[in-house]
Parts: C-alpha cells; sequence; structure tokens
C-alpha cells in the first residue's frame, strides 16, 4: 500500500517525540487547531515511528469496534513489558489476551466490588481520619499513600501487617522508577550498571515475595469466601468458573504487577483532580458533601467522571496495524499506530458543552453522547478496573468529604497537568486545605 498518510508537523522526529511525551495535551491541542480531526506524528522510539491521531466520536466508535486480530494494542505497549511479564494483560494480545481475559474479568465483575468496597472504605477511614484541620493536604501523595494501600489489601489481598511492611518498600520502589530505567532495561548489557542493577534486584525480590504470596493463598483454608482479587483469581477453575483452565503462578504474578502498575497512580491522580476541583468549586464542592453525608454515591461518582472528562489520566490509547487496513477513511499501511486522543475528545465542544466548566450534572442528566468520554479506552481493551476504581474513588470521596471541607491554599497556582510516569497529574500536586467540618446526614 502506498501510504498517504494525513497531514503533520514537519518538526524532526525528535522534536515531535520531547513534546509528545513532556507536553502532550498543549501539543494534541497545536496540531488539531493546525491540521484538523486527523492528523499524523513521526516519533523515535519507544513511541511510534508513525502515528495516526484520531478523537472524532464515529472514529472512536471504529477504531474500538475493529477486529483485536487487526488492531494490536499489547503490542503497542511494550515499554512495560519487561516488569509487567509476557502474560500480562496490557501486554498479549488476540488468542492470549482473550484468554487472560477471561479470567480476570470475574474477579473485577460488579458483584465482586460490592465484597471489596467495605475494606476500602476502612482504608480510606485510616487514611484520612489523621489530618489535621486547617492543614495543607499534598492530595496527590495522600492519594498515592491510600491507593497502594487498597492494591495490597483489595487486591494482592496481603493484610497481616508484617507481610505488609515487606511488600510495601518493593512495590514503592518499583513504582517510582524513572522511565529511563524501563527503557534502558530493555538492553541486557545495561543491567550490569546502576540504577539496571538495582532496579533487577528489587524485581527479583518482588517477585519472591509474589510467589511466596501466592504459594500461601493456595493453601488457604478459607480461599472461598475471602474477598480480594487475588483470592478470587484463585478461585477460577476451581469453585468459580469450574470449566477454565485456572491460572498458573508466572501468570498470576504478571496479572499482579500489571493491576498494580495499572491500578495505582491513575486512582490516585482521578482522586487528586477531583479533590482539587472541589476546593476550587464551593457550590459543587456543597452538594458533593451533602452527597456523602446522605450516600448519593450517583453524585459522587459523577465528580469523578467529569474530574476524568476535564484532566484525563491517560491522554489517549494505541492500538498498532498488524496489516494494511482502511480505517476512519484513510487507508493505513501494516505497522502505523492509531491513537484514540482522549484529550481532544473530552475537551471538544461539539462532544461536551463548555467543556472548560466543572460541571458533574453532565453525566446526569442523560446527555451525554456515546464516545465521547472515555477515559477508560474502549472495545476490548477497556480498563477492566474501570468498575473498580469508581467505586474506590466514590468510597474515598465520602470518607473525605463526610469530615471535612476544601479549599484552595493562598498561594496555589492555576491549575495545570504534568506527566508523571504515564498520568496526567496536578502540576502542583493538587495542595488543598483541610478544616474539620463533620456533616451527618
Ligand atoms: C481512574 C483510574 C484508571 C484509569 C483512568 C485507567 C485507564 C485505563 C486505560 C486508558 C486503559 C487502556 C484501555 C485501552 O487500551 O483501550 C486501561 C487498561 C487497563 N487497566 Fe486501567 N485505569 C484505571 C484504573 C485501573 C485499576 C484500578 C485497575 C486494576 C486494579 C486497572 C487495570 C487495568 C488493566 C489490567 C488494563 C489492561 C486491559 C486490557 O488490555 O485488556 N486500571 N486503564
Amino acid at each position: 500500500m502506498t501510504a498517504a498518510y494525513p497531514p503533520g508537523p514537519r518538526l524532526p522526529r525528535i522534536a515531535q517525540t520531547v513534546l509528545y511525551a513532556r507536553r502532550r495535551a498543549p501539543f494534541v491541542h497545536a496540531m488539531a487547531r493546525r491540521y484538523g480531526d486527523v492528523f499524523s506524528l513521526r516519533m523515535l522510539p519507544p513511541y511510534a515511528e508513525r502515528m495516526v491521531v484520531f478523537s472524532r466520536p464515529e472514529h472512536i466508535r471504529e477504531i474500538f469496534a475493529a477486529d483485536p486480530a487487526d488492531l494490536h494494542a499489547g503490542e503497542a505497549n511494550r515499554l512495560l513489558r519487561t516488569v509487567m511479564g509476557e502474560h500480562s494483560l496490557l501486554q498479549t494480545d488476540e488468542a492470549d489476551h482473550a484468554r487472560a481475559r477471561r479470567l480476570l474479568m470475574p474477579a473485577f465483575a460488579g458483584s465482586m466490588l460490592r465484597g471489596y468496597r467495605e475494606l476500602v472504605a476502612a482504608i480510606a477511614k485510616t487514611q484520612v481520619d489523621g489530618w489535621a484541620s486547617g492543614s495543607t493536604v499534598v492530595a496527590l501523595d495522600r492519594m498515592n499513600d491510600l491507593t497502594l494501600e487498597v492494591i495490597i489489601q483489595v487486591v494482592f489481598g496481603v493484610t497481616d501487617e508484617r507481610r505488609r511492611a515487606e511488600l510495601t518498600p518493593r512495590l514503592r520502589r518499583i513504582l517510582n522508577v524513572s522511565p529511563v530505567v524501563f527503557i534502558g532495561w530493555t538492553r541486557p548489557w545495561l543491567r550490569r550498571l546502576p540504577p539496571w542493577k538495582r532496579f533487577g534486584e528489587n524485581l527479583s525480590a518482588l517477585d519472591e515475595l509474589l510467589y511466596a504470596e501466592i504459594a500461601r493463598r493456595r493453601e488457604h483454608p478459607d480461599l472461598d469466601s475471602r474477598a480480594d482479587v487475588l483470592s478470587r483469581l484463585l478461585a477460577v477453575g476451581a469453585s468459580e468458573h469450574p470449566a477454565e483452565t485456572p491460572l498458573r503462578d508466572p501468570e498470576l504474578r504478571d496479572q499482579l504487577v500489571t493491576l498494580l502498575l495499572a491500578g495505582h497512580e491513575t486512582t490516585a491522580s482521578a482522586l487528586a483532580w477531583s479533590l482539587r476541583e472541589l476546593a476550587a468549586a464551593p457550590q459543587v464542592q456543597q452538594r458533593a458533601r451533602r452527597a456523602a453525608a446522605e450516600g448519593d454515591d450517583r453524585y459522587l461518582e459523577a465528580v469523578l467522571k467529569e474530574a476524568m472528562r476535564r484532566d484525563p489520566v491517560i491522554a489517549g490509547v494505541v492500538r498498532k496495524l498488524t496489516r494494511d487496513l482502511p480505517l476512519c477513511g484513510v487507508d493505513l499501511p501494516k505497522g502505523t499506530v492509531v491513537g484514540t486522543s482522549i484529550v481532544l475528545a473530552h475537551s471538544d465542544a461539539r462532544n461536551h458543552p463548555a467543556p472548560e466548566a466543572f460541571c458533574p450534572e453532565r453525566f446526569l442528566d442523560g446527555t451525554l453522547a456515546v464516545n465521547t468520554w472515555l477515559p477508560f479506552g474502549g472495545g476490548v481493551r477497556r480498563c477492566i478496573g474501570a468498575g473498580f476504581s469508581l467505586m474506590e474513588g466514590t468510597a474515598v470521596l465520602r470518607e473525605i468529604l463526610s469530615r471535612y471541607t476544601l479549599t484552595l491554599p493562598p498561594e496555589a497556582t492555576a491549575r495545570r497537568g504534568t506527566i508523571r510516569n504515564i498520568t496526567n497529574v496536578p502540576a502542583d500536586s493538587a495542595r488543598i486545605m483541610v478544616t474539620a467540618d463533620p456533616i451527618r446526614s
């Protein structure tokens, strides 16, 4: 196929790569203004050599509905493969992906989420109870602590204090690794040098702890009655879904690390943005506090959804073409990466009237059009933790809002995002002042 890519910038590939990696939202906005709704980028590894960016609802629909054999997501996300492992849900495609997804889905079903909720609320209560009235809280850091605790206790099911104390620093070290280390890790000769050597040692130590935990859990006498994701995964092929082949230990290890990396900072960032938005919008906050007191989870969920619309945690998702393919009206050659831009879809006034306004009500009045709100991606790759993160976020907001009023501190700067690892986080780490002001229903 002779490639006729949609228009795009003539900037050198290195410049496009840096802008895409560091200033993604302003960069794609500028490109859309200049070239229209569909444009091409050229970048250096680990980004796509050729990427075509889409954001119109009809294009999003076509991409998410395409045959997963033609559009690979695992292949387009290779950077984290050495950490997540070859079985990772995020790293596999086609039959391997379909199997992993089938085995993981039951642990994230609605009925299971209700079982996890109580523990999430208890963790949130413990973490936020100690906030001093009148103090400034660095919400992003506090939410990162909280969501890590949720992964350890609710996803991994490790509640024993000694084992949590062993696991926590190992997980933190993996989470705080610079993307440069991940990129370099794909070159085996670098692994003899620090910081790669240290990274490798930490990864081995973490694996040892995870395999020990899996072995212990397999033998647990009350496995069937345990409400944590690892125990639910271990039940697949036994008491649950007996026709399935159970997950083997290396598969379980890879999925646990994947759930950690995919589920921790993303949820923390969504919560940090939500709290910052509420601190800046007293009237919305008043309604949200009332909702917290009355147990109106729908409104709290709408707050989270609106924060994710206005400040998408992940800027976009990608798929790599496995063959020449006509897609969204363009003939694209094999190897092209197609990007669905969440940032552009969410800020388009044709999709969301008054897109700059923070207005949770738009998620309650039934006017939201399909394929215009996509913080969790879509199609067969849609985030498996979407329901989990909304349940978690709602429970955390409820605990915070029923105790404190939130305000921006006097030194607060204008709302701005920055990319940390792969997530868009508030550049000021969402510093907010909390004042004890309990409300009762
Ligand atoms: C606000 C929080 C979250 C956001 C914004 C988010 C966003 C995303 C996005 C954009 C994708 C890619 C979807 C695609 O390619 O179409 C994804 C995939 C995934 N997410 Fe999430 N996520 C969040 C929370 C979670 C949580 C809590 C977990 C698990 C505990 C999780 C686990 C995963 C996994 C395993 C995948 C891979 C799915 C697949 O490839 O089949 N995520 N997420």
